[in-house]
């Protein structure tokens, strides 16, 4: 059963409950108003690397059902929508800004404000326009400044309107995954690669900071990065000393040089070879004052100290979501503990995704999504625990607010809390969406 007690800090205002979701996502209408080809409709279009050979040229058709998507959000009761914006469809070629492009989230803006829901935009989900790809993405120093005017650009047009801009939606997936491991776009398999465009997206992002401050000086301006807190599989120390490498090449790779200006010193040494190219005073722009640090977090992993001393990952048989995450809703209130002692100049957090792939399907009309509704009150009693410990938690975003495309999983893997019948792109409230409705409705009864 479920308890929170009645004087959490999170039934009380201003904590913000939100939703989340990304443009390639859940758009769709990826060739309509001028917007161009992104890095995901290549990848998508590569045989082989989305299973199924999914794309998002529908998705869940968002870009044409606007209105009656934000009638949703609103049914549900949230403070505040997560949402990205499409590069490629703000620039579609380099240096032209396109208005219908601006239009379309100018009315997601508007709709939502209208509607009493706080807008919290992310300038970049993993949608590089192709164009920029082709000259080396973010392999290639210039994308950083292109990301920098196509900030100024955004944050110039929508200012104030906007709570809350994050610069970039988990790097660490853009570097790593699309770099190192391969299997997100654009799917390269280069240690070297993915250090050089991981310094390159965090220069972006510093770069990007004083003109979105100039445009937008009310707004809160940040980051949101993702972590997998990492348990020793023993206590022996080579198995602690591995766990905590795996984190310092992993999250903390983009929070250290965020918060302290140089990269973990631990993991420079052990891999000298690949470390990226730098200019003088890069670091001190990356390092640049953040008022938010958003937190992505899904899972932990258990590491046990392998050749030399390298993390290897222990697979678990402990329940995981469908997907083959493993539940442990323990590891977000330790990672906020954690990341204070870590860094005492941390800034406040939110965290700006969580949730489950729950894969039930609808019967009768009703999806019952236990597994996902018992994931969401978990996580919920972890981030209580974490504000009870002293962690500065300002809002809690639930991934997703419905079906969607799930990156190279394509649509196998379900994350809302509304359903999308894709076929007939009918939404349809889940039970854990039901879950959100009473727990956010309780909230605002209290209040009044
Ligand atoms: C995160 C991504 C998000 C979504 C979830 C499940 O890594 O930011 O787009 O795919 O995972």
């Amino acid at each position: 059963m479920f308890v929170l007690p009645s004087d959490s800090t999170l039934r009380q205002k201003p904590f913000v409950f939100g939703v989340a979701t990304a443009s390639f996502q859940i758009e769709g209408a990826n060739t309509a108003d001028g917007r161009c080809e992104s890095i995901w409709d290549r990848f998508c279009a590569t045989p082989g690397k989305v299973l199924n050979g999914d794309d998002g040229s529908v998705a869940c058709d968002h870009y044409n059902r606007l209105e009656q998507d934000l009638d949703l959000i609103q049914e549900l009761g949230v403070d505040a929508y997560r949402f990205s914006i499409a590069w490629p469809r703000i620039e579609p070629m380099p240096g032209q800004w396109n208005e219908a492009g601006f239009q379309f989230y100018e009315r997601l803006i508007d709709g939502l404000i209208a509607r009493g829901i706080q807008p919290y935009l992310t300038l970049y989900h993993w949608d590089l326009p192709q164009y920029l790809e082709d000259k080396g993405g973010w392999i290639n120093r210039e994308t950083a400044y292109a990301f920098a005017t196509y900030a100024n650009k955004v944050t110039e047009r929508f200012g104030d309107k906007v709570v809350s801009y994050a610069t970039f939606n988990e790097p660490l997936c853009s570097a790593f995954v699309g770099y190192r491991w391969g299997s997100h776009a654009p799917g390269y398999q280069d240690e070297r690669l993915a250090y050089q465009a991981a310094h390159h997206l965090l220069l972006a992002h510093g770069l990007a900071l004083p003109s979105m401050r100039n445009n937008a000086s009310n707004a809160q301006h940040g980051i949101v990065l993702n972590f997998t807190p990492a348990y020793p599989l023993t206590d022996s120390e080579a198995d602690k000393q591995a766990a905590r490498f795996s984190e310092l090449d992993g999250g903390d790779w983009f929070l250290h040089p965020l918060m302290t200006a140089e990269y973990p010193p631990e993991v420079v040494a052990a891999h000298t070879e690949f470390m990226p190219t730098q200019m003088p005073g890069d670091l001190a722009i990356i390092a640049r004052p953040i008022d938010f640090i958003g937190v992505n977090y899904y899972t932990r992993c258990v590491i046990k100290a392998g050749d030399n001393g390298k993390p290897d990952v222990v697979e678990q048989s402990s329940p995981k979501t469908d997907i083959g995450w493993e539940i442990y809703p323990d590891a977000l209130t330790r990672l906020m503990s954690d990341m204070k002692i870590h860094y005492p100049n941390l800034p406040p957090i939110f965290i700006t995704e969580n949730g489950a792939a729950d894969n039930t399907e609808k019967v009768d009309g009703q999806v019952n999504d236990d597994m996902r509704t018992d994931y969401y009150q978990q996580h919920l009693l972890a981030v209580h625990n974490a504000l009870a410990d002293g962690a500065d938690i300002r809002g809690y975003f639930a991934w997703s607010l419905m079906d969607n495309f799930e990156w190279a999983y394509g649509y196998s893997q379900r994350f809302g809390i509304v359903h999308v019948d894709y076929a007939t792109q009918q939404r349809t409230v889940k039970k854990s969406g039901q879950f959100w409705q009473a727990f956010l409705a309780a909230r605002a009864a209290t209040e009044r």
